[in-house]
């Protein structure tokens, strides 16, 4: 099928990238040239492993091309993609007007009958808005639109896996045809005739994705309601590691208990300094506000975000503990990324961490594998170190920020050397507290026992 996507930012790319390799034909657009061109000349404006390999393979076969000009990308695709961003405005509410921009875009430029489908995240009844300003802008044209939600579960780093091997897709239509065209587009995927670039040659077996065909409204909801889903269990854990702390229990060990419950499941219970990024804390605000707006008294997802504001106020707190005066202080952060494999530091706790640091007069000094260019304009303030091992350097405390796999193969009796005084604080209890203390260190992290 000849498919457009319209907003090469994450979703864009990933899901474009990923249905040239499903065998459609696609181009990809977007209202920012300079990323058109930036694709154009073989780069990449984020970082997202398997996605470059993706990329230039589907182009080198001639099945994905970029274009910077939406109305050339409208005119051609069959089956048109919305994937523009829906950042939050300052109510918390989703900005909606690059969707209504699109959708207009679509209306008057389209010559034959499109598939559109929103994949951007929205709040419910965005497709039914979406549907009138179709029929509005696009009365003169007499052409047929379709729409469709078709919402992503693409978490970065993992995100080309995820959309390879999904365990569900779900596609929101209000008729047949749609439903038969989604079904084409992801037909490849579910019957296992793709060539997979992850497990190649053969892609593993295993429990293929469920094919869920819902109305729109219940798919636009299906996204907002897993996002916050995940965000509370996260809040619970942190909540649960607090008062592990106080009672003297390791959260570790409960967290690990109850996740073999198969209907707790064991994963989003990692405790620590909470979620960000572009995705959980903007789609809870933005789901508080569609559930006041609809009269919904819905405030455990409030709960939810003020206990994720307040971790960062709780590690400072355990950071003060153990330094006495933050002023002055020589501090290694290792890690600025709101999680490992990404340099995305959109809404990432470390970023917060580290300027309300700096707000206290310590000395900072940050090393991130991939995500340091990204947090230099926000920060300004801080040194940026080449290696872990120099971030450690002369610090009278580390700080680890964000769980990247590789802080934990660190030679930390090499560490330890260097450090003015042999203080870390995990946020994210990514070491064992045994092991470190066996080491040599003082080691505080959450929920566990010092
Ligand atoms: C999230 C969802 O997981 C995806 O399913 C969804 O498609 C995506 O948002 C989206 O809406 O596009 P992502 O933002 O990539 O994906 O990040 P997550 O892996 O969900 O992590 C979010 C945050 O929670 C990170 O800061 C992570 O460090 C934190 N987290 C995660 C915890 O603090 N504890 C945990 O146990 C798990």
């Amino acid at each position: 099928m000849k498919i457009a996507i319209v907003g090469s930012g994450y979703v864009g790319l990933v899901s474009g990238a990923c249905l040239a390799q499903l065998g459609h034909e696609v181009v990809c657009t977007d209202s920012d040239t300079s990323k058109i061109r930036t694709l154009e000349a073989g780069g990449l404006p984020i970082y997202e492993p398997g996605l470059d390999t993706l990329i230039a393979q589907a182009r080198r076969e001639g099945r994905l091309t970029f274009c910077s000009n939406p109305a050339d990308a409208v005119a051609m695709g069959e089956a048109i993609f919305i994937c523009v961003g829906t950042p939050p405005l300052p109510n918390g509410d989703a900005d909606l007007s690059a969707i209504d921009h699109v959708a207009r875009l679509i209306a008057t430029e389209a010559k034959s009958p499109k598939l559109v489908i929103e994949k951007s995240t929205v709040p419910a009844r965005t497709g039914q808005e979406l549907k009138r300003a179709l029929a509005v802008y696009g009365r003169k044209t007499g052409v047929v639109f379709r729409v469709a939600s078709n919402p992503e579960f693409l978490r970065e780093g993992t995100a080309v896996g995820d959309f390879l091997h999904p365990d569900r897709i779900v596609v929101g239509v209000e008729d047949e045809t749609a439903e038969k065209q989604l079904r084409d587009i992801y037909r490849p995927l579910l019957e296992r005739t793709f060539s997979c670039p992850i497990h190649a040659p053969a892609c593993p077996e295993g429990p293929a994705a469920t094919w869920l065909v819902t109305t729109i409204s219940s798919a636009e909801l299906i996204k907002h309601a897993s996002n916050s889903f995940l965000a509370l269990k996260i809040s619970y854990a942190n909540m649960v590691a607090d008062l592990a702390e106080r009672l003297g229990a390791d959260i570790g060990e409960v967290t690990r208990a109850m996740g073999l419950d198969p209907r707790i499941g064991p994963s989003f219970l990692s405790a620590g300094l909470g979620f960000g990024g572009f995705c959980l804390p903007k789609d809870l605000q933005a789901f508080v506000h569609l559930a006041e707006r609809s009269g919904v008294d819905f405030t455990m997802l409030k709960e939810a975000e003020k206990i994720n504001r307040r971790r960062i106020e709780r590690f400072v707190e355990k950071i003060r503990d153990a330094l006495w005066v933050i002023r002055e202080k020589r501090v290694g952060v290792l890690g600025l990324a709101f999680k490992p494999d990404t340099d995305d530091v959109r809404f990432a706790p470390a970023i917060d961490l580290v300027a309300t640091l700096v707000r206290e007069g310590a000395r900072v000094r940050a090393y991130d594998p991939e995500a340091m260019e990204k947090a230099r304009p926000l920060l300004p303030e801080v040194e940026y170190a080449q290696s872990a091992y120099e971030a450690a350097r002369d610090a009278e405390a580390l700080l680890i920020a964000t769980e990247w796999g590789q802080f934990r193969q660190l030679d930390w009796d090499q560490v330890r050397e260097t450090m003015a005084r042999p203080l870390i604080l995990d946020g994210r209890n990514l070491l064992s507290p045994k092991e470190m203390k066996a080491r040599g260190f003082e080691y505080r992290s959450f929920g566990r026992p010092d």
